[in-house]
C-alpha cells in the first residue's frame, strides 16, 4: 500500500500542519507496516505554476506528479490557511492532479469523479475560527475549497483541523493536542 504525504507550511520546524502530517503518518504505518511512504515537501522544493506547457499532457514532470497520485492508496495533506486559503505551492500540485480524463470527466449527467476509492486525509491548520455561523466563516476558503476539489475528483477527504493557532500559546496548545489525539485515533 502506497502513501504519499504532502506539506505545504512555510513554516518549517515551527508549523502546525506538518506536526500534524507526521503524527498521522506515524499512526497509520504503526497500523499497516506494509506501507511504503513517499514525502514531498511543496515548500523546500516548489512547482511551478502551471503554463500552457506545463499541463500533464505535455510535461513529463507534470504527468510524473499526476502518476504519483494515481498510484498513491492514501494521500495525507498538510493544509495551513493563508490569507484564507490553501498555500499557493498546494494549489500548483492541485493543478497537476485534476486532469480531465483522468481523475474526473465530464458527462451527459455532469461531471463525474474518476479518483474514488482513495483515501486523503488533510491537517488543516488556522490563525483563527471559521466555525459555521461565526462572522468569519464567508472567508473559510480553506476547508471548503479542498473538499470540493476532492470531492469534484470522486473522494470525500477526512479532515483534521487546528484552529485558533494565532490567537496565543493556550489557544495553540490546546488545538494542536486535539489534532494529535485526532491523528493518534484515526483508523488503520
Ligand atoms: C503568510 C501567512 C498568512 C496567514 N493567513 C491567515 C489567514 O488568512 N487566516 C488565518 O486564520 N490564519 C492565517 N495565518 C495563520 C496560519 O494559518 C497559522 O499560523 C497556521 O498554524 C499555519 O499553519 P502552519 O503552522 O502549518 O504553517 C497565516 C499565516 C501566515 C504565515
Amino acid at each position: 500500500m502506497k502513501l504519499l504525504h504532502l506539506d505545504s507550511s512555510i513554516m518549517g520546524e515551527a508549523s502546525v500542519s506538518r506536526e500534524v502530517t507526521a503524527a498521522i503518518v506515524a499512526r497509520l504505518t504503526a497500523e499497516n507496516p506494509g506501507i511504503v511512504a513517499a514525502h514531498r515537501d511543496l515548500a523546500a522544493d516548489p512547482i511551478p505554476h502551471l503554463t500552457l506547457a506545463g499541463l500533464p499532457a505535455a510535461d513529463a514532470g507534470s504527468r510524473a506528479l499526476l502518476d504519483e497520485f494515481l498510484g498513491a492508496d492514501i494521500v495525507v495533506i498538510g493544509a495551513p490557511m493563508y490569507n484564507f486559503t490553501i498555500p499557493s505551492q498546494l494549489k500548483a500540485w492541485i493543478d497537476r492532479i485534476l486532469v480531465a480524463g483522468e481523475t474526473f470527466r465530464y458527462s451527459e449527467a455532469g461531471p463525474e469523479g474518476l479518483a474514488g476509492g482513495k483515501r486523503v486525509i488533510v491537517a488543516v491548520s488556522r490563525g483563527g475560527h471559521y466555525a459555521p455561523g461565526t462572522p468569519t466563516e464567508p472567508l473559510e476558503h480553506l476547508e471548503t475549497y479542498l473538499r470540493a476539489v476532492f470531492g469534484f475528483i470522486g473522494i470525500v477527504p477526512q479532515v483534521i483541523a487546528a484552529d485558533g493557532i494565532a490567537i496565543g500559546p493556550d489557544n495553540r496548545a490546546v488545538a494542536v493536542t486535539g489534532a494529535l489525539e485526532a491523528a493518534a485515533a484515526l483508523a488503520a
